[in-house]
This record gives C-alpha cells, structure tokens and sequence, in this order.
C-alpha cells in the first residue's frame, strides 16, 4: 500500500481503509464479490482475463462447428452438436460473470470486433480432418481444464462459480474426444494417419495456449498477487504435458516432439521449446485462419441484430405493462 499521503486527506483515509479490507479478504482466501471496493486495476485485468475467455469460447464454436454438418453418424453429429452449444453457454456465463464489473456485452464485443480484445490463439488453426475434431477435444479442451480448474478458486466469486460448471463441461469435451480418437485408432490405416497428422498439427499450438512462457509474462505476477491466476503458465504447461504423455502412449500416437522424456530427478517430463514467434504472430493477427474467424464473428454479429432489436423491444413492452399494472 502507498505510503505517499502522508497529509492525508479523510478521503485517502477511506481509500486505504478498503485498500487494506480488500488485500486481508485476499490474504484471507477469501471471495472478492461485486458489491465489494476493489482497485481499478484488478476490476480491468479480471475485465480483459474474462472477456478473452468470453471471446475465445464463442469463437472456438466455429473451428469445430465446420464439421457439425459433415459428421460422419449420427452420434458423432450429435455429440458434437452438444460439445459446440456448450461452448456457446460457456461465452454466455463468462460475459455475465464481466457484466458483474460493470461493462456490458454489448461493449465487450464491440472491442473484440474493433480488435482492442483477444481470443486464445488456438482457434486461428484450422480443421482440414474429422480428426481435429478429436484432438481438439483431448488436447485444446485438456489444455482448458488446466487452466481453469485453478480458477474454481480464483478471488474474484462470479468468475470462480462461473468456473466450476465450465469445468464439468470441459471434461466432458475432453473425453468425447478422447474416445472418438480410440475409436479411430482401431480403425483403417487412413484413419490411424489422419489422428497422428492431426496429434502432429496440434501439439505445438496447445503448448501455447498456456501463453509466454513465465520470464516473459510480464503480468503474470500481479496476477498471481490477486490470486486471479493460482499457477504460472510453465507450471499449468507442465501439468499438461504430464497428463497428455500416457494417454498418447495408450492411443498409440507420438507427439512430435524429440526431447520428450521423463526426467526422474524433476518427476515431471522434459520437453522441447515451442517456437514462441509463431504465438507472438498468431496473437497479433497472423494466424492460418485469425481473419477468416473474425470476418466469421461479424457476420454473425450483424445477423443478429433483429435477435437482439426484437429482445429490447419485447423488454420494454414488459417492463411498460409492469409499470401499468402497477399504477392500476
Ligand atoms: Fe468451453
Ligand atoms: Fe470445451
């Protein structure tokens, strides 16, 4: 806390008063809840964590949404079908938990079409297979569960209860995928080439949905500070690693990666360097795909427009009747 008021006024006096109620209710592991003081900068980086995870949910429909008509059964079509709307919910909960600081959607997806928000940077590789179907579910969705499940026990409540159902959810996604690559791997020959193709397209990139690595993730401690964030991003990245390695074994598929070996002094695996230029590329608009995604989302936006012309409407002629009945 600043120690720079020493004539202080009675209004600094209130500020440092909240500023110390709210670093004991952190200290304390406690819930940060809307009603409460917070400062501004933990209100904008929860804003800008949440509408990027926000963003990514409802962009990250369209990567996979591409396959919904062209599943190769029924069941697949239907399992996906699922996996894509929860994603939609999931954009749903998180714009509402950001609608607790005070910016509505309306706003946040203003700046993701202005390109002044992000998305993660997975969703701009494509998915010229049915098996990227698979391995987006095991690994992206994996990946996802990684970090979310430390943000059940974020600081900030709305987020943290917003996580928990999320999370139930991704596990599911992780496991359709799972089981839809088995299913592969005990088919043709072609079948078995199209999963290691997609497993060999996929690895890199999910290694860097846990963003830069921790020397050059500038924020990443202040975050840590506010326990927005509970692990650093080479620690959630190892955690991946671990987890993914024997249920590639059990596939039967290799990840592309020649320095992959467990390392028994660590009792975590060893890992190559993902070429971090490519994330730096891809985040700043580069990416395979990163135009045709947002061309993808605007359109959508101004198609919605009636929705969301007819929802205000049919809002306001409830809250006049309200107000009628009321004066009656
Ligand atoms: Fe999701
Ligand atoms: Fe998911």
């Amino acid at each position: 806390m600043s120690t720079a008021h020493a004539a202080a006024s009675p209004d600094s006096d209130a500020v440092q008063e909240l500023e110390s109620q709210f670093d004991a209710t952190i200290a304390r592991d406690q819930r940060i809840e809307p009603r409460d003081w917070m400062p501004e900068g933990y209100r904008k980086t929860l804003v800008r964590q949440i509408a990027q995870h926000a963003h990514s949910e409802i962009i990250g429909m369209q990567p996979e949404g591409e396959w919904i008509t062209r599943a190769p059964s029924l069941r697949r079509k239907s399992i996906l079908f699922a996996k894509v709307q929860d994603e939609a919910g999931h954009g749903l909960y998180l714009y509402s938990a950001a609608e607790t600081l005070g910016i509505d959607r309306a706003e946040l997806t203003q700046r993701l079409l202005e390109g002044r928000q992000k998305y993660s940077s997975i969703f701009n590789y494509p998915t010229p297979s049915f098996a990227d179907v698979g391995v987006i579910g095991w690994f992206v969705d994996g990946a996802a569960i990684c970090n979310q499940v430390p943000l059940c026990r974020s600081s900030y409540g709305p987020y943290a209860r917003a996580m928990v159902r999320i999370c139930k959810e991704e596990s599911f996604h992780q496991r359709q995928g799972y089981e839809l690559l088995l299913t592969m791997m005990r088919g043709t020959r072609e079948q078995r080439e199209m999963v290691q193709d997609a497993v060999d397209r996929w690895w890199w990139a999910s290694l860097m949905m846990f963003g830069p690595p921790d020397d050059d993730s500038p924020n990443s401690a202040q975050s840590m500070a506010w326990k927005i964030k509970r692990h650093s991003n080479d620690e959630l990245r190892q955690r991946f690693v671990d987890m993914t390695v024997p249920q590639a074994a059990k596939l039967g598929v290799t990840l592309p990666d020649p320095e992959l070996r467990w390392n028994e002094e660590r009792g975590h695996h060893d890992y190559g360097t993902p070429d971090y230029s490519e994330l730096k590329r891809v985040i700043s608009g580069d990416g395979p795909c990163n135009a045709e995604r947002m061309e993808r989302r605007r359109a959508a936006h101004e198609e919605g427009a009636w929705v969301r012309e007819a929802a205000s409407a049919h809002a306001a002629k409830q809250a006049a009747r309200a107000r009628a009945e009321a004066a009656a």
